[in-house]
């Protein structure tokens, strides 16, 4: 099953309890996105140069071990979470031939009893036969708000203007690429959370997996 949409729509919280609930495999492909360009970063590369940034994602040395994601052999779990990690990789997401280095990648990650692949293009591009698509959208001030509170959670000081504005062009650059930009796919169930708590999304989303797939109830005992 396929969950997309945009930066700070809950995305990554609902995937990984559907992940538990289901006791199925998960996909982070936004974190390698981030592995992108924090590799290219680290090599002294030119996020404008297409060429090298595109070398960077063929040639990735990345592991993801228990939970945690590691870039030559580095713990860059954290190293990847960070602002401008996530907008360096919205910027290298847009090169066509980043894209298409990660895809054999992304697919070959698919795996019994089943995979939860969160993302942008998951639905429309990398896994256009899954069984079951979401698009998990909410408004671009809540979406900001809950990052917001996130990162002050965390002892990290930010401005929720400057936030607000970071998410619009990361959503802009996301929505209006040429390559696989962020759009539901066409047979894929909308959920707006901006009014919602994490807990009826993951009930919805469970509750769209058991109707495709009644085994994995069954096996939940529903
Ligand atoms: O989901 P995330 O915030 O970790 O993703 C970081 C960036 O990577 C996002 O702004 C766009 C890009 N991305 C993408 O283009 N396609 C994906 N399937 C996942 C992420």
């Amino acid at each position: 099953m396929t969950i997309d949409g945009p930066s700070g729509s809950g995305k990554g919280t609902v995937a990984a309890r559907v992940t538990q609930a289901l006791g199925w495999h998960i996909l982070d492909s936004g974190a390698l996105y981030r592995l992108v360009g924090l590799a290219a970063q680290r090599a002294g590369v030119d996020l404008c140069d297409t060429t090298a940034v595109a070398e960077t994602a063929r040639t990735l040395t990345a592991k993801f071990v228990d939970g945690k994601i590691f870039l030559d052999g580095e713990d860059v779990s954290l190293a990847i979470r960070t602002e401008t990690a996530g907008n360096n990789a919205s910027k290298v997401a847009a090169i066509p031939e980043v894209r298409s280095a990660l895809l054999d990648w992304q697919r070959n990650y698919a795996r019994l009893p089943g995979l939860v692949a969160d993302g942008r293009d998951m639905g429309t591009v990398v896994f256009p036969d899954a069984g079951v698509k979401i698009f998990l959208d909410a408004s671009a001030d809540e979406r900001a708000r809950r990052r917001y509170k996130q990162l002050k959670d965390k002892g990290i000081d930010v401005n929720l203007l400057g936030l607000i504005a970071e998410i619009e062009e990361r959503d802009h650059r996301d929505r209006n690429r040429s390559v696989a930009p962020l759009v539901p796919a066409q047979d894929a169930q909308i959920i707006d959370s901006t009014q919602l708590d994490v807990d009826t999304v993951v009930d919805r989303v469970l509750q769209a997996v058991y109707e495709a797939y009644p085994e994995a109830g069954l096996k939940n005992g529903i």
